[in-house]
């Protein structure tokens, strides 16, 4: 089947390169010619594992080219995703790029002779495909929906384990407006053996911001006690989150024992989320809340929370050192998560900035993300240093701000050994307490009274 992707982002080229191993004919399109030049060389332009090796591979097989041509895509497609940016403005999503792939299409469609179903695969708040795509379309091609296939296909990836989200999925949602989209949705989707749930298009699109906005509402809870533990003292919320979590609603008790479900490992307190979807899914559904006229209390919460998170990370340095003044605080980790190199809305940026702000000399490290960090920190004074070992001897402070692995070695007794009682902050929970012997170990959701 040969299938056409509008923008290769995370969500387009991920979804084109994966339908392409997995045996469809697909046609990227961008509208950036460095960007296609360099797919075309197998070279991804954003930083994910496994994407390097199976783009090559689709490209050698001949599935997979990309392309300035709009043209050169739809010609002879079945389907056409529209994998487009939707970037925050104001707290909305701004659906300029939507919009118009929409009246290209559309354009095209005027004159289509082969039928061709439209599948939104941006993330879009419920009711834009039912609407303002659906509207440009018809206007713009003459036609009805019935004529050409109109559906919504979220995605559900995280960054950093992308490819591996698309081969395995949790579940495929098939938000279809008529007969043909479905149809072309299950061909689509043939070869992958999961739970397959088909609604229309507005429930799908309401399916991938609940799912965002739930996992966030947990996050910010999560750390709303963890605060509260911090402030009483000698509770740790991570042996509270453990009791809480033996409820048999969160892990069941078996024939085979008892079920611990991911979302255990997942939900882990520290200094906030970022990245690319959930602050700006949360935002977005909330105004969209407040557009029905529904206050959307938790959703503001849980942003409010999550704000304000990252300055923990700051309270804690304070509690130990009289003044942040002058001090050097080295911060290991950019990303807003380990393995990617995104930057967007990271808490680790905030925490920088709050530090700076402080008069503290941050030096900063991070084995993917320093060159997005460079350009989103811009002015703002930060040492960026491409190995962390070497100048841990100079750091007042060290706080770990993302999980990469590679930040375990902090923990390795001639490392741990030079830490020379500073404070060591780890605002992701990657080490316990008697990992530092040699060091004032502070963690979020954590204060012994008898330290
Ligand atoms: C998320 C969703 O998981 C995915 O299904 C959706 O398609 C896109 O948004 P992603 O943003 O890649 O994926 O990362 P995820 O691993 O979910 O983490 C998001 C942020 O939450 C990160 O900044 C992470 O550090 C943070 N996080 C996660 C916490 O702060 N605490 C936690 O307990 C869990």
């Amino acid at each position: 089947m040969k299938i056409c992707v509008l923008g290769t982002g995370y969500v387009g080229l991920v979804s084109g390169v994966s339908l392409a191993a997995k045996g469809h004919n697909v046609v990227c399109v961008d509208v950036r010619p460095d960007i296609v030049a360099s797919l075309n060389r197998a070279q991804p332009h954003i930083h994910e594992a496994g994407l390097p090796e199976l783009l090559g591979k689709v490209i050698a097989e001949r599935r997979f080219v990309a392309t300035l041509s709009l043209e050169e895509g739809l010609t002879g497609a079945e389907a056409v995703l529209i994998a487009v940016g939707t970037p925050s403005l104001d707290g909305r999503i701004d659906l300029q790029y939507v919009r118009r792939a929409a009246e290209q299409i559309g354009t095209w469609l005027k004159t289509a002779g082969t039928p061709l179903s439209v599948l939104v695969k941006s993330t879009v708040v419920p009711g834009t495909t039912d609407t303002v795509v659906r509207a440009i379309l018809e206007e713009t091609s003459g036609k009805k929906v019935g004529e050409f296939g109109l559906g919504m296909n979220p995605e559900f990836l995280r960054e950093g384990n992308a490819v591996e989200d698309f081969m395995n999925p949790d579940r495929i949602v098939f938000g279809c407006e008529d007969e043909i989209s479905q149809a072309v949705l299950e061909k689509l989707y043939a070869s992958w053996h999961c739970d397959k749930i088909t609604v229309n298009t507005r429930t799908a699109e309401m399916i991938k911001y609940a799912n965002n906005c739930l996992l966030a509402t947990q996050i910010s809870a999560v750390n709303e006690l963890a605060n509260l533990c911090f402030e009483m003292g000698d509770i740790d919320v991570q042996e509270v989150m453990q009791g809480v979590h033996l409820d048999r609603r969160w892990s069941p008790v078996t024939e085979g024992g008892r079920v611990r479900p991911d979302i255990l490992s997942y939900l882990i307190p520290g200094c906030g989320f970022g990245g690319s979807c959930f602050p700006k899914d949360v935002q977005a559904l909330r105004t969209l809340g407040r557009d029905y006229g529904l206050p959307m209390p938790v959703l503001q919460s849980v942003l409010d929370i999550n704000e304000l998170q990252p300055l923990q990370v700051v309270r804690l340095l304070k509690s130990c050192m009289d003044s942040l003044d002058g001090r050097k605080i080295l911060v290991l980790g950019l990303a807003f998560k380990p393995d990617t190199d995104d930057v967007r809305e990271s808490a680790s940026l905030r925490i920088i900035r709050s530090l700076v702000q402080e008069g503290s000399e941050v030096m900063a490290h991070d084995p993917a993300a320093i060159l997005n960090a460079k350009k989103e920190l811009g002015e703002c004074p930060v040492q960026f240093v491409n190995d962390w070992k070497p100048v841990l001897n100079g750091a007042d402070a060290v706080v770990i701000a993302t999980r990469w692995n590679d930040y375990g070695a902090l923990a390795r007794p001639e490392i741990a050994a030079r830490l020379d009682d500073k404070p060591v902050v780890d605002a992701r929970r990657m080490f316990r307490p008697e990992d530092f012997s040699n060091a004032i170990y502070l963690t979020i959701g954590r204060r012994p009274l008898k330290d």
